[in-house]
């Protein structure tokens, strides 16, 4: 790894640009503009465009009929750091330890979308031009459900046609083996206040006969499975496709023990899930119900004895093939408004929704990517599906009319989203040549 690419990689990390939270918005556009001045310098066109929201880094090699064009999609908004005490060395302060490169974002997306760019520096560098049309699209609002990517890919839907997309913001099956997967769930988001009193009172004045909101919640959220956790919500899996069994088939062979891997993964003391299925069919290709956050009353050290006045809950679905956000989050409020026990009220609100993808990655395209990855990898190819979300892969489709190709690098423990975020420098130089090799085989 050259010094330099080290060093650019950590002041791209250093940039506390997570975008769920307000007071970090100067940095999140400091960190773009900082990303269109790299993109500069390596000799693309680039630019910083607003929106109502965190702005977008859109960065082009000069096009030239006859040859093919390839978008580069990735985010460089990143998830909050909590919880901060975890962290055994500063989120945003980036060190290397055996190898892994430890900051928040380092995985998701910093790393995997920078081993793009300096592939594409390299390329640069060596030819003085890329093979294919280039346009690069990071944003800023991924980790919020990019809101306003949307009407970016419409109001600039011509000059962003291009034959396919390339995503790394997915994961590899294992250490050195390259993976493109074909679907993605997609998440729909939903949160729930309960209200008793006006106030919090004391319990031993007003508790027993002033009903309690955070035991309405919990005796309403407890509604949402049944015991072998299947979902409980008359409705839920109405447009849910079953699993083909020739995928099952090809998972159970895929070259991993899933369930020891999680084990070890999660430090959990057990696995659970939906009954009938395993646990790589429970993540791919079933939804889910979770409760991200609650809470209610006094949560200081010590006792109060309290009659907390609400109770809130914050809840995201995991939907698969054919299931609509908005069919399934309304299935979800009659439910609750069913179950809604007495003496309190409810609010719902419904928070962003991003679609499923499935795509067949044995398309010329698909294949062309399939021969880079083992070219680059020296390895045979792994198709999976994933259960994250990457709410725009479907626009996508929907806006531009391409299809994506999802060549990720993150490994089971990168730690995305949690403590302790980090990246093996072997993926960052994987992902330099996975770029080169992708471009060269899609150039024919
Ligand atoms: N890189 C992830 C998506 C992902 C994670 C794909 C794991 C495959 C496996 C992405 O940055 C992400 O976290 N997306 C969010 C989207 C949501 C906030 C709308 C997610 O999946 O929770
Ligand atoms: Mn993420």
């Amino acid at each position: 790894m050259r010094d330099n690419y080290l060093e650019e990689y950590y002041s791209f990390l250093r940039f506390p640009s997570v975008s769920t939270d307000e007071k970090y918005a100067n940095k999140v556009r400091e960190c773009a503009g900082w990303l269109s001045q790299k993109l500069t310098a390596i000799g693309l066109k680039s630019e910083v465009v607003p929106t109502p929201g965190h702005p977008i880094v859109w960065a082009r090699n000069k096009h030239r009929n006859g040859r093919p064009t390839v978008l580069i999609y990735g985010h460089y908004d990143v998830q909050p750091p909590d919880p901060i005490e975890l962290w055994e060395s500063p989120p945003f302060e980036p060190v290397l330890k055996d190898g892994y490169v430890f900051a928040r974002g380092a995985t998701d997306n910093k790393g995997q979308i920078f081993s793009h760019i300096l592939g594409l520096q390299e390329i640069i560098k060596k030819n003085g031009d890329l093979p294919v049309n280039v346009d690069l699209v990071i944003e800023g609002e991924e980790e919020v459900g990019s809101q306003n990517l949307g009407k970016f890919l419409s109001d600039n839907r011509e000059a962003l046609k291009c034959e396919v997309v390339l995503v790394s913001d997915t994961g590899m099956i294992a250490p050195q083996t390259p993976t493109i997967s074909y679907g993605l769930r997609g998440v729909a988001a939903l949160e729930i206040k309960v209200t008793g009193a006006e106030m919090d009172l004391h319990s031993g004045i007003f508790g027993g006969a002033v009903a309690n909101p955070a035991a309405a919640l919990s005796k309403m959220l407890a509604t949402l499975h049944d015991a072998d956790g299947h979902i409980a919500v008359p409705g839920f899996y109405d447009d849910v496709v079953p699993l083909q069994d020739w995928e099952r088939e090809m998972w159970r062979n895929l070259p991993i023990d899933p369930d020891a891997e999680m084990l070890k993964e999660t430090g959990a003391p057990a696995l659970f899930g939906e009954k009938g299925f395993s646990t790589l069919e429970r993540i791919w290709a079933r939804p889910t119900a979770e409760i991200n956050g609650m809470g209610s009353g006094y949560q200081g050290p010590g006792t109060k004895t309290v009659l907390p006045s609400h109770a809130m809950a914050k809840l995201t679905f995991r939907l698969v093939p054919d299931q609509k956000g908005e069919v399934v989050v309304d299935c979800v409020k009659k439910h609750l408004q069913k179950n809604l026990p007495p003496g309190v009220t409810m609010e719902m609100t419904t928070g962003h929704y991003g679609p499923w993808y499935l795509t067949d990655p044995n398309t010329k395209f698909g294949k062309a990517a399939q021969r880079a990855l083992k070219a680059a990898f020296n390895r045979d190819v792994a198709l999976i599906r994933e259960g994250g979300s990457i709410p725009i892969v479907s626009d996508f489709r929907n806006i531009l009319g391409s299809e994506t190709l999802l060549i990720g690098l993150a490994l089971a423990n990168c730690r995305a989203h949690s403590p302790n975020e980090n990246f093996p420098l072997e993926n960052l130089e994987a992902g330099i040549r996975m770029n080169q090799a992708v471009l060269q085989e899609l150039a024919g």
